[in-house]
């Protein structure tokens, strides 16, 4: 990218936050250092990759230099003034004007197909039921083994604890760079492994059938 169109992005930006602070919550795009962060796990194979809240296209851009196809993008950008740039940029890429919060009623792809979500959310100046639905909604289109990854300018993930718990995730810090304005850190979310809650069954003298073993719901009481 060019010092003028960097530049251009970086006016456009700031305008955006002017006019609506809290959605954009930064002064300027990502950069470099912080884009490579967000998608140094993520490869072709995991393709189709969603992205939430492009923004002018920073990650999106990083996606591409790892070898993503354009085509495996679904770009969702809440901010009107944010998506003819990235149609215009990405033209091979869906684009989406949509509230990322809609992603689980959305129909975008059918069953689990996603191996990536990356997320420039700020998720910091959301709801924890608006970052439900949107965790939720996401985790309803990434395949087993697939993540969510996610940055925030705040010491700790900025999904809560509770929010985790609830939906059957965790979320594991990747990095930090110092080279970003500000600084910021990555997480990935992912599904934590279910519980393995078979035993074998007691083995009883005589060749009798053992008994049923109990639900794990029940207390055995
Ligand atoms: C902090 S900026 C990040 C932009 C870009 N990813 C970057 O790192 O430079 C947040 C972006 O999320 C978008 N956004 C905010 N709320 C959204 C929502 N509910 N659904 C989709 N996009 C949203 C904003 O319009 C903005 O483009």
């Amino acid at each position: 990218m060019t010092a003028d169109a960097a530049f251009s992005d970086f006016l456009h930006f700031f305008r955006s936050w002017i006019s609506n602070p809290l959605r954009v919550a930064a002064v300027a795009p990502s950069g470099d250092s912080l884009a490579r962060l967000m998608t140094q796990e993520i490869a072709p194979v995991d393709g189709p990759i969603i992205e939430l809240g492009p923004g002018t296209g920073v990650f999106t851009r990083a996606l591409l230099a790892r070898g993503i196809a354009e085509s495996d993008l679904t770009l969702i950008e809440y901010g009107a003034e944010f998506v003819p740039g990235l149609q215009r940029r990405f033209p091979q890429a869906r684009v989406l004007q949509m509230d990322a919060a809609k992603l689980g009623h959305a129909d975008l792809f059918e069953g689990e197909p996603v191996g990536a979500v990356i997320s420039g959310l700020p998720l910091l100046s959301m709801s924890p039921r608006k970052i439900t639905a949107i965790l939720g909604g996401a985790f309803t289109y990434i395949r087993p083994g697939g993540a969510f990854y996610q940055f925030t300018y705040g010491p700790r993930c900025p999904v809560p604890r509770p929010i985790l718990d609830r939906l059957g995730l965790k979320a594991t810090h990747i990095g930090h760079t110092v080279r970003n304005i500000p600084p910021a850190a990555v997480y990935r979310i992912s599904r934590r492994k279910p519980l393995d809650l078979t035993r074998e069954r007691p083995k009883y003298g005589g060749g009798a059938e053992a008994g049923p073993i109990p639900d794990a719901g029940q207390t055995g009481e």
